[in-house]
């Protein structure tokens, strides 16, 4: 391998930075190999923007949260030919393989890549939902919980002052993990996740039992992706590539427990402060650990793979295992959060 291209496509995560800059010294300093960053995901490629990384353009990167690259969701199966819309940036650049940073989209259109044009892909995951199958955590995850728990004791504290119950919405698309993670740790009275069917009446009924035993507050966690109630509406648009926007449900559930309390509920929507900003030191030590692994499997000629991580170890699997499924909050933890509901 003498040339690896990176790109990071859709959603920003913390730790995008920590990847690239893994890949890049790695590449070149065990691998003698140059790197080319391709700038703003699939779309870099479609339009042939690139920019040569070296050792000095990925130093201080580590702690910086987005990406240096840049990111979109365009996609070259849907905004353009596949790849055929790919093949001239790819050869006038002799790029050999491709270290590919996404979600489950990106990553799905990796693996199409390899399977239709035979494009040398490595995978590595990302995502702050964390719910990539195949590996037991994405980077990013750690740190969007970190700022929601943050977030969450905060709330808790004005709320015991003002006897309000307070809704808080968390990021994860179609999963709870977020919600699941930041409502334990902060000690949620109730967690409410896409995974889990919901009564916004038995909610309620936790919450009174709470008051009645001399609580005063209630904090409730909600994850995005949570349906709304029967009978309400949510505002949601569509985003420039045809993404549904989530956000704002918490609204709607927050309306409905107040009907049934009796109690004033107030609502916080997290939303992207869960994803800028620095990664923890937990997310640094995984990006960089994945951003290695991306770099020896591209040596090492692996192509159609991700680098995953399961219990301690690094490891790689077939994109196709990575993209057969999306990962949800198993019934075990959830139970766990339910124990310390009211
Ligand atoms: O997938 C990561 C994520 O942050 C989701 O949790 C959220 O629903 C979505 O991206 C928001 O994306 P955007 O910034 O494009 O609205």
């Amino acid at each position: 391998m003498n040339v690896l291209g990176v790109l990071t496509a859709g959603g920003d995560c913390p730790g995008l930075n920590a990847v690239i800059r893994a890949v890049v010294v790695r590449a070149a300093e065990t691998h003698d190999a140059e790197v080319v960053g391709i700038l703003n995901g699939w779309e870099g490629l479609m339009e042939g923007r690139t920019r040569p990384l070296d050792r000095d353009d990925v130093r201080g990167i580590l702690a910086r949260g987005g990406t240096i690259l840049g990111t979109s969701r365009l996609d070259p199966y849907v905004h353009g030919d596949g790849y055929d819309s790919l093949r001239s940036t790819i050869e006038a650049n002799d790029i050999d393989a491709l270290v590919v940073i996404g979600g489950d989209g990106t990553l799905k259109t990796a693996m199409q890549l390899y399977d239709d044009g035979g494009l040398p892909v490595v995978g590595v995951p990302k995502t702050i939902d964390n719910d990539i199958a195949a590996t037991d955590i994405t980077f990013g995850f750690d740190t969007a919980v970190q700022i929601a728990t943050e977030a969450i004791d905060r709330i808790t504290t004005t709320a015991e002052a003002h006897n309000r119950v307070m809704l808080v919405e968390v990021m994860g698309r179609t999963k709870g993990w977020i919600a699941a993670y930041a409502g334990i740790a902060a000690g949620a009275d109730a967690i409410l996740i896409p995974e889990v069917e919901y009564d916004p009446a038995a909610i309620a009924r936790i919450i009174r039992k709470r008051h009645r035993r001399g609580h005063t507050y209630s904090v409730v966690v909600i994850a995005e992706g949570v349906d709304p109630p029967a009978g309400l509406e949510v505002d949601q648009r569509i985003d420039q590539f045809g993404f549904k926007r989530l956000g704002g449900v918490a609204y709607a559930v927050g309306q409905e427990l107040e009907r049934h309390t009796g109690f004033e509920t107030r609502v916080t929507v997290l939303g992207h402060l869960q994803r800028g900003g620095t990664p923890s030191a937990t997310d640094r030590v995984l990006a960089t650990r994945f951003g290695v692994a991306a770099a020896d499997l591209a040596a090492e000629g692996k192509y159609g793979m991700m680098v995953a991580v399961r219990g301690a170890e690094i490891s790689a699997v077939p994109l196709a295992e990575a993209c057969a499924s999306i990962r949800g909050v198993p019934p075990e933890l959830y139970d766990v959060a339910e124990t310390f509901f009211g």
